[in-house]
């Protein structure tokens, strides 16, 4: 029986793999909506995949949420790797600490003998703000780096979710409600079709910048997400989805 699970499994990532044009994909067991541990599976399969691609001099653009740090919290620990670093992929502390990507990429960076760098940018900024932060030696110091990563490690969120999450106003709400946003990643949220529905005004890493990482790695997982995880491979491209089976059953149904 558990053989037959494991081929039940590598057939839908499988699938999945052609459906959204993701090169690799693995899918753990169980559903992370309905199972706790199966966070921590997702986690221990993202960073064991992440350790075969890792390189000297690397570096790594981590996003908050409770997926990446399950994988921050499950990685195996190596110390070999020379000149390592880790970066929050966008500023950001409107989260529990724990789920900050500052906080992950500190763990992260631990984790594999590397430095790590903090971006303490809030969530809700006026566009002056921005402008503003934009010309501080604290930002332009760090923006550059992280903006020039080299492998990215992402959560995928539902829009909606997140929105919540982040107290969005009413009037993003609604904004998300008429524009039909379906994914959230890096503060961009997308519609069905993969387009940006709307953005946060926040400092890091942009979608412009995907286009010269050499790996980008999603991990997200539950049946509630698949929706989310299918816009976001149509949005930008995505190397490797680690994902469970909870996702991946809704994901293959809907096809
Ligand atoms: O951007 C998406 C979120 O980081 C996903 O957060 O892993 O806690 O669901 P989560």
């Amino acid at each position: 029986a558990v053989a037959a699970a494991a081929a039940g499994r590598f057939d839908l990532a499988r699938t999945l793999s052609q459906m959204l044009h993701i090169q690799n994909v693995f899918v753990v067991e169980g559903d992370s909506d309905t199972e706790p541990w199966v966070a921590d599976q997702l986690g221990l399969q993202a960073g064991q995949y992440l350790h075969t691609v890792l390189r000297d001099g690397d570096v790594v653009a981590v996003t908050g949420g409770t997926t990446v740090a399950a994988l921050a919290r499950n990685m195996i620990s190596r110390q070999d790797y020379r000149n390592l670093q880790v970066v929050p992929a966008r500023g950001g502390v409107g989260e529990t600490v724990e789920y900050q990507a500052n906080t992950i990429a500190s763990t992260l960076a631990e984790k594999l003998g590397g430095t790590s760098i903090m971006l303490h940018v809030p969530d809700r900024l006026s566009p002056g703000a921005v402008e503003q932060l934009l010309t501080d030696p604290y930002v332009q110091e760090r923006l550059p780096i992280i903006r020039a990563s080299t492998v990215v490690v992402h959560g995928i969120g539902d829009a909606m979710a997140m929105a919540r999450r982040r107290r969005a106003s009413e009037e993003e709400l609604s904004i998300l409600k008429t524009r039909g946003a379906m994914a959230e990643a890096f503060g961009y949220y997308f519609d069905e079709h993969g387009d940006v529905a709307y953005s946060m005004k926040t400092i890091g890493l942009r979608l412009s910048d995907i286009g010269h990482v050499r790996e980008v790695l999603a991990v997200a997982g539950g049946t509630q997400k698949a929706n989310a995880i299918a816009a976001a491979a149509k949005a930008y491209r995505i190397d490797t989805l680690v994902t469970d089976e909870g996702a991946a059953r809704r994901l293959v149904q809907h096809q």
